[in-house]
């Protein structure tokens, strides 16, 4: 069945990423942009094909809409999710679905009441590269992992993005950390186990700018977490085994056209593994409609990936240090 979509919010993913993939995918079509501009909204949707609504509420009644994608700031996301799903409406919200464990904790147990999916939209679980990892693990020919190492984190963003804004939602655990979290839980299998984790805010900063964390599996095999902002760019992954070394250097943000490349390192020398382009918003797209379509009401990912970020959140070590860039 072909799922109508609208999207609240001309978010920079929104135009870059996640309009183009709806056109890619074809059970999905755009019906309507909604955003608080009038102008913005109306610019988004000729160059989309689509309706254009200048207020959030207004696209959420439209009876022609069947699922609203969320690509706000975080803090946004809970009030929006629980008037689209109110609405009777699926919902697909950016990362992270909400600021905290209680509310994500209400959010499910309303779509539960709704009847209705909602889904956090972690796109790289979707990339054909972190299936030729998962291939790769289970043949078994690295032998056991010993340790799992994740790290995301990039230069400073303009001084008014929201990342750097408490009452938006940002810190650098909600933006980057919660890709490694991610997919520590995607490769080491939940529950994981927070053995220590440690936030740096610089004393003029509203949020955290840094952090990282150690947490173990159920299997004994660790986890290395690195995560923040103003920082040289990383996107990696690195897995250490008992007879190798597997790094992947783009492993949260390889985009449509871009070929990312596999790194494993054994006894006998180093291969080198080109994995084709993918488009892993078009692959979560179809996923998120799968999900629609086989009524797949599984929220017990999105309750673990917030419990795991407010234990990290919560035990963690904080410094306030002082940083070089980024806005104050
Ligand atoms: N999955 C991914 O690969 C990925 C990548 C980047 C970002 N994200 C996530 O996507 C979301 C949006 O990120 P982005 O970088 O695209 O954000 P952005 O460009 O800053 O867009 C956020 C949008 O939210 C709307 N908004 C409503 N109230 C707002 C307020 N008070 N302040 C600011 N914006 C407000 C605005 O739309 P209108 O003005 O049109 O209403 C704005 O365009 C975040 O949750 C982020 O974590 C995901």
């Amino acid at each position: 069945m072909t799922i109508r979509f609208g999207i609240l919010g001309c978010a920079s993913i929104a135009r870059r990423m996640f309009a183009p993939a709806i056109a890619q995918v074809e059970e999905a079509k755009l019906v309507a942009i909604a955003s608080r501009d009038a102008s913005r909204a109306a610019q988004f949707a000729s160059e989309f094909g689509c309706a254009a609504e200048d207020d959030y509420a207004a696209l959420l009644i439209r009876s022609d809409i069947d699922a609203v994608y969320l690509p706000l700031p975080p803090a946004l996301h809970e009030t929006w999710a629980r008037k689209a799903l109110a609405a009777g409406k699926h919902v697909l919200s950016e990362k992270p679905l909400t600021t905290n464990l209680a509310a994500t904790a209400r959010l499910v147990e309303e779509a539960r009441q709704a009847d209705k999916i909602l889904g956090e939209n972690w796109m790289f679980l979707h990339h054909r590269q972190l299936q030729f990892i998962k291939d790769t693990l289970a043949s078994g020919r690295l032998g056991e992992i010993r340790l799992l190492r994740a790290s995301f984190g990039f230069p400073s963003l303009p001084p008014d993005n929201f990342r750097y804004r408490a009452g938006m939602g940002g810190g650098a655990l909600l933006d980057a950390g919660g890709y490694t979290l991610c997919i520590a839980r995607e490769l080491l299998g939940d529950p994981l186990t927070l053995l220590a984790s440690h936030l740096q805010t610089p004393p003029t900063s509203e949020v955290d700018r840094f952090g990282s964390a150690l947490l173990v599996s159920t299997d004994g095999i660790a986890a290395q977490l690195a995560f923040g902002f103003d920082s040289h760019y990383r996107c990696e992954l690195e897995i250490w085994t008992a007879n190798a070394r597997l790094t992947a250097p783009r492993i949260f943000t390889a985009p449509p056209g871009f070929a990312p490349l596999i790194r494993i390192e054994t006894g006998q020398g180093t291969e080198e593994h080109t994995i084709a382009e993918d488009n892993h918003f078009a692959n979560a797209l179809r996923s998120f409609i799968r999900r629609i379509n086989s009524h797949d009401a599984d929220f017990d990912g999105l309750l673990r990936q917030a419990k795991l970020t407010e234990a990290l959140k919560t035990h963690a070590h904080h410094t306030c240090h002082q940083t070089g860039p980024g806005p104050a």
